[in-house]
């Protein structure tokens, strides 16, 4: 009897060091395990497998591809990671939409394991640049919604929209021909941008079946994955399991959205009249969309809903840190005061939103924490510059410290996987980046032994917490 409870004791000891150690990667991991799902892990253990680092993700146009982008852009940056970025005399993109060629990746930002700007797809090409284990990847959105987005966004940007009297989307879809010319710049926003954007062919006829099935085919042999922007989250959870991410890795918070006075609802009809004029595109969403559900099916979806949840929750917790109470300022570009948070717009007529900061980054980040804040709702522009910069400054350093006779050869070996244990570098840096409200359980505070305390009571007591909540009322 005496030594039953001596055990149990030693269990609860244990168990509770166990916590207090593990901190919040022991909860990802708990409730991943009540659900059985594969588990859920936010910071390294032993043993795990690495974490894949090579990856090309195709951004395409309004498909919230630049949330995707910045996702990217602070893995690379937290993991010492080299990104492909364009030359100056491409701007951010490389040299959209020109077929892309290793012509117009930057010297400084090679060799890469991370290429994520704007280009029109070439396998042929990319295969040059990439190590060959990179894991390629795309983002489509459901065509209605994406042309009705791209009709608005491009409207004083883009031929084929210019001559629509009023501006009225149902007049260029009662007769697009009248107003489409394939051949005129910026055309690809107006018929089948994601074919385009892939590299297919947009202007084919859609009487041309064998062409549309043979195109589909060879992106699904190409890309790994391709994420639907309608399940923007269970696309990331996909994603996170492909790479063998952290929960950590996939946070983001939405960028270059637009202010909901500047998007409007289709009437019905035109869904349909969309999905004729760009029966392509149609056709990707609808094999993708399919696929993509498949894959979430063989993950088990009560899994995935449980696993959206933890990621809106770190989330929540992240923005909060960042933040205080009070979310980050959300403002119509025109608004922010601050030029470094402004994102670009197409023209005066749409209403980009975008994040108004209370610090001033043109004078340098005060902490670690200010920079992970700010480079979570930094335009893509400003952030492509930042990193160009960063990136070329290295690049010099290593030039510099090489002998002249083997200047010429690449700067390093490509590493193709992420070792777990240098992902402690990781870790140790993010403390500070909860700032002044780690105490509310941040996922990144895995050195503070009071968050972790915190976090641990939270989790430990949650059905109890819910229960007094509940009574509370
Ligand atoms: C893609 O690149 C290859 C060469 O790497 C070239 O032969 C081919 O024409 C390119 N495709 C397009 C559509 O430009
Ligand atoms: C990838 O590249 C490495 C090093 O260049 C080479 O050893 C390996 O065989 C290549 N793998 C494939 C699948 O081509
Ligand atoms: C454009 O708007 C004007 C005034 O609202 C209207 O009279 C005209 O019929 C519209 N044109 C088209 C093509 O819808
Ligand atoms: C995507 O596929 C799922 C599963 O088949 C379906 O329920 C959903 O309606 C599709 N979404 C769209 C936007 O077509
Ligand atoms: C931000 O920096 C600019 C340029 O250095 C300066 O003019 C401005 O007053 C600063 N604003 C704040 C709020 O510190």
């Amino acid at each position: 009897m005496l030594q039953k409870k001596i055990f149990l004791v030693v269990v609860a000891i244990s168990t509770v060091s166990l916590l207090l150690h593990q901190g919040s990667h022991l909860s990802w991991t708990i409730e991943g395990f009540y659900l059985g799902c594969p588990a859920l892990r936010s910071h390294p253990a032993p043993g795990l497998k690495p974490k894949h680092t090579n990856v090309a993700f195709l951004k395409t146009h309004k498909t919230a591809s630049t949330t995707m982008q910045n996702v990217l852009f602070r893995f690379a940056e937290r993991n010492r990671l080299m990104v492909a970025l364009p030359v100056q005399a491409c701007s951010h993109q490389f040299c959209y939409p020109r077929p892309f060629t290793t012509r117009f990746v930057h010297p400084h930002t090679v060799p890469p394991n991370i290429i994520t700007s704007h280009m029109r797809f070439n396998k042929t090409e990319l295969r040059h640049l990439m190590p060959n284990d990179t894991i390629y990847i795309t983002i489509l959105r459901e065509p209605g919604s994406m042309f009705e987005s791209l009709f608005t966004y491009y409207n004083k940007h883009c031929e084929s929209f210019k001559r629509v009297p009023n501006g009225s989307l149902e007049a260029f879809l009662e007769d697009p021909r009248r107003y489409y010319q394939p051949d005129e710049e910026d055309s690809m926003y107006a018929h089948n941008t994601l074919t385009f954007d892939l590299g297919g062919d947009k202007d084919r006829s859609p009487k041309d079946v064998a062409y549309a099935q043979t195109f589909v085919a060879e992106v699904e042999r190409v890309f790994s994955l391709v994420m639907i922007a309608e399940y923007f989250d269970e696309s990331l959870v996909l994603l996170r399991h492909l790479l063998s991410w952290d929960l950590d890795d996939i946070l983001y918070v939405k960028l270059n959205m637009r202010t909901p006075s500047s998007k409007r609802s289709l009437t019905p009809g035109l869904p349909a009249k969309i999905r004729a004029w760009n029966s392509l595109d149609a056709r990707l969403y609808d094999h993708f969309n399919a696929s993509l559900w498949r894959q979430l099916s063989a993950l088990g979806l009560t899994c995935v809903a449980r696993e959206v949840r933890l990621l809106q929750q770190a989330q929540e917790r992240l923005m909060r840190s960042c933040f205080g109470e009070q979310l980050p300022l959300l403002r119509s570009a025109t608004q922010i005061k601050n030029k470094d948070f402004r994102p670009w717009q197409p023209s005066g007529e749409v209403d980009i939103v975008g994040y108004d900061f209370p610090v001033n980054i043109s004078r340098g980040f005060s902490s670690q924490a200010q920079e992970l804040c700010v480079k979570l709702i930094i335009p893509e522009v400003q952030y492509t510059r930042s990193l160009l910069r960063s990136q070329s400054l290295r690049y010099r350093r290593s030039y510099q410290r090489q002998p002249l006779h083997q200047s010429h050869t690449p700067q390093q070996p490509i590493r193709t996987v992420l070792p777990r244990h240098s992902q402690l570098h990781h870790s140790q840096s993010l403390p500070a980046v909860s700032g002044p409200a780690s105490g509310k359980g941040s996922t990144y505070t895995p050195k503070s032994a009071t968050g972790n305390q915190r976090q641990t009571t939270k989790l430990g007591t949650k059905s109890s917490q819910t229960q007094t909540s509940f009574t509370g009322k």
